[in-house]
């Protein structure tokens, strides 16, 4: 094996080159590498000054996160590393390309000049995985920047371009071009004399900010915009530190503070989530050599609430996408919106208008099927009606090119059936996206019974070039999103009908940290709409809320009529306590002879939870998600469920997955007891117990 580090000289410079693919990361071998190579270049009686450079696409972009999983980092400890680097007897040039992330940032800043191409970017992006940077990051940062900076970025995690990050003093050049070597050497031939002052002896930013309440006003900002998480409280701990302790009693204090939140549950979530969210773009069955089918030309057919969302995802990616509707008059309506949607992002600064202009070019309103003829994709987006998707399927049969992909974007139907008004089962793929479809970052690619390998491939593929997470699914009712979450629904109706308010319900699954209420997210989604998936299911003999729900008056359809499980002000999306349900509510009760009682805000929590774990279980046994990672993707950014939880099967873990099992078993016990068939879902899934009779507390 190649060496992850080596040594060589050009002229008096000793070149430290980082050679681990693929960013570099600090491991183990990394760091000893790093102390072996710098060592030598200190020995090496030509060298004058040395350059540390990263091989590849980025200098080193952190801390070997594998590392962590698998229980921490052996010695050489980083702050020896950086130790060694800051007081060494000759000058230390970081020559900084693509991203200078975490311990990457912190080996830099222990240089005594740090220099970068101009799309080189820096960060301390610790707190995305509940950690904060512990190798001296928050210590010497904070001396280069001062308080605020120090907070904002490491208590945020943003990635800072060269150029911004030269103008606030974090690195000290940045020159042309591409390769930072050079910019490194060139730098290097005009470096100062010396001495080459140690970013642990700059005193003049925290004179400027110790005993200012720059810290108190962090923590009760974080206490808002981070509610919940435990990393981001401690990064102002470490800062300060910075700022009231001298130098290496600041190290300590910050090497505290990360153990501290490696060891939280947190910092187990969020790890996880990091490597979840890598690991759905692989498909194990895929042949490794399938090819993607080109993508130049896109159709969408349907210009509703939906359609409309889906070819501005498009547009905006710059690939032409032709809109069809059944008539002039629907097209008109959808463009108004796609419209209206883009001059808003321009009102907000968020857009020019000249980029408006040119994505609403490439969006092609058209209501001929011929039109279709060259497109790549066709995503159709029409009515959730079977007969009119068999019938659009079956046209498109007909225009489409060979080749084409034919995706459909249903919510609740059947994949291989609509597949099956084609003559080309293959090429048909489901892509469900989630409303608003140009916000929402969540894609459930639906494989059905015949798709391609080469149709999944690039579906997934275009999911990314589009700015979407991709997850790969399997073709069942409602897929994994809507399949777990109308258990959910249900059983924040059943908190209701023991004893809970609505308000209550949807505080209980804030507190947890979701972004929205169950209740809330049912007025945002649409009363009706849900009413309409009730009646189909129950017919069907399956489950989809309660009997409450059907004491609601229809007319209530939700925030689109400003009265839903709540009622709203006009123009408002404030969800206020609506007398009127509380009255249905006690109705019900009543009528049922059920007499309310307390519930805890915890118990509301886990039971909501808890329904998408067990439900989850089931969807990964029967293969409908390849990984439990993959189900706690579709929640996060489909679902707004807390990253810092790890999604509901990570959360199943950290909590136990015996636990969690006995608490399923009670509620179904509870639910038979009652004779509440509503809660039949709390039947345990089969997989949940084989795991915890195995003695295992992994979904594997
Ligand atoms: N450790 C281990 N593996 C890492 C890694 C790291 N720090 N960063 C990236 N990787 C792996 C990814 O898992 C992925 O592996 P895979 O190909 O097997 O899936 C591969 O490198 C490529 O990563 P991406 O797919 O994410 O590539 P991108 O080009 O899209 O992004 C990146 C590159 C911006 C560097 C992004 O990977 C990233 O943000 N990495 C994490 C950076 C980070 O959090 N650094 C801080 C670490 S904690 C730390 O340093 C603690 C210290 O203070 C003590
Ligand atoms: P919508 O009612 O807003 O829009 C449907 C559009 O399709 C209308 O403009 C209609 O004129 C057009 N249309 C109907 N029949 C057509 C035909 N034969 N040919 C061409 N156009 C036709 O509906 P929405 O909400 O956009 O839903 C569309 C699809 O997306 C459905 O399958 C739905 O289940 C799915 N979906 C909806 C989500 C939502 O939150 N609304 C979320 C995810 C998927």
């Amino acid at each position: 094996m190649t060496q992850p580090v080596r040594y060589d000289r050009q002229g008096a410079i000793g070149i430290v080159t980082i050679d681990s693919p693929p960013v570099n990361a600090l491991s183990q071998a990394v760091r000893q590498g790093v102390i072996d190579c710098v060592g030598q270049g200190y020995a090496d009686p030509a060298v004058t000054a040395l350059v540390i450079v990263g091989a590849g696409r980025t200098f080193i972009a952190g801390a070997d996160i594998t590392e962590f999983i698998k229980g921490g980092m052996a010695d050489p400890d980083l702050n020896d590393v950086n130790a060694l680097i800051e007081n060494g007897p000759k000058p230390v040039i970081a020559a900084l390309h693509g991203t200078a992330l975490g311990g990457g940032l912190e080996v830099a800043l222990s240089c005594h000049y740090r220099v970068a191409v101009p799309k080189a970017q820096v960060g301390l992006p610790e707190v995305k995985l509940g950690i904060l940077p512990g190798g001296g990051g928050t210590q010497r940062l904070s001396r280069l920047v001062g308080a605020k900076t120090a907070i904002e970025m490491i208590t945020t995690g943003t990635f800072l371009p060269a150029a911004k990050a030269l103008a606030l003093g974090i690195i000290d050049h940045v020159g042309e071009g591409a390769d930072p070597l050079s910019v490194a050497l060139d730098f290097a031939t005009r470096l100062p004399a010396g001495p080459h002052t140690r970013t642990r002896d700059r005193e003049e930013k925290l004179a400027a900010d110790r005993g200012t309440d720059v810290f108190d006003t962090a923590r009760a900002a974080l206490a808002k915009s981070a509610r919940g998480q435990f990393a981001p409280q401690r990064c102002v701990d470490a800062v300060e530190a910075a700022f009231t302790l001298p130098f290496d009693e600041g190290l300590k204090r910050e090497r505290e503070l990360f153990t501290e939140c490696m060891a939280h549950d947190q910092a187990k979530a969020l790890i996880h989530v990091f490597f979840a969210e890598r690991a759905v773009t692989k498909i194990p069955d895929l042949p490794a050599d399938v090819t993607p089918r080109k993508l130049e030309q896109v159709a969408v057919l349907g210009s509703g609430t939906m359609g409309g969302g889906i070819a501005m995802c498009f547009a905006n990616a710059g690939i032409p996408v032709r809109l069809l509707d059944l008539d002039r008059a629907a097209l008109d309506r959808g463009i108004a919106v796609i419209a209206k949607n883009y001059a808003g992002t321009v009102a907000k600064g968020r857009l020019s208008q000249a980029d408006m202009d040119k994505r609403l070019s490439l969006i092609q309103p058209t209501t001929d099927y011929a039109d279709l003829a060259d497109a790549d994709l066709i995503v159709e987006a029409v009515f959730e009606d079977m007969d009119v998707k068999a019938k659009v399927f079956r046209r498109l049969d007909e225009v489409a090119k060979p080749g084409a992909i034919l995706a459909s974007n249903t919510s609740t139907l059947d994949l291989d059936a609509i597949a099956a008004n084609t003559s080309r089962p293959a090429d048909v793929i489901g892509m469900h996206f989630f409303s608003p479809a140009n916000v929402m970052k969540l894609l459930e690619v639906v494989r059905g019974r015949h798709t391609a390998p080469d149709v999944i491939a690039t579906a997934m593929g275009v999911g990314r070039k589009i700015g979407k997470v991709s997850v790969l699914v399997g073709n069942c009712d409602g897929f994994v999103g809507n399949r777990m979450v109308q258990y959910y629904a249900t059983e924040a109706q059943r908190l209701v009908i023991e004893g809970a308010s609505v308000e209550q319900v949807d505080k209980a699954a804030l507190e947890f940290g979701l972004a929205m209420g169950p209740f809330a997210m049912g007025d945002l989604a649409g009363l009706d709409v849900m009413g309409f998936i009730r009646a189909r299911r129950v017919a069907a003999g399956l489950i989809y809320g309660t009997p409450l729900s059907d004491r609601i008056d229809p007319s209530r359809k939700g925030q689109k009529n400003g009265r839903g499980w709540y009622r709203y002000e006009p123009g408002s999306r404030t969800p206020l306590p609506d007398p009127e349900i509380t009255a249905v509510v006690d109705a019900y009760r009543a009528e049922r002879g059920i007499t309310p009682r307390e519930i805890g805000n915890e118990e509301i929590a886990r039971r909501l939870i808890y329904t998408l774990v067990n439900e989850g279980a089931r969807i990964l046994d029967e293969g409908m998600a390849m990984r439990s990672g993959d189900i706690d993707i579709v929640y996060i950014y489909g679902y707004g469920f807390p990253a810092w939880r790890g999604g509901p099967m990570k959360f199943a873990e950290l909590s136990g997955l015996d636990k969690v099992l006995a608490d399923i078993s009670r509620y179904h016990a509870d639910a038979v007891a009652a004779g509440d068939a509503d809660g039949a879902y709390w039947e345990p899934a089969p997989l949940l117990k084989r795991l915890v009779a195995e003695g295992r507390n992994s979904f594997g």
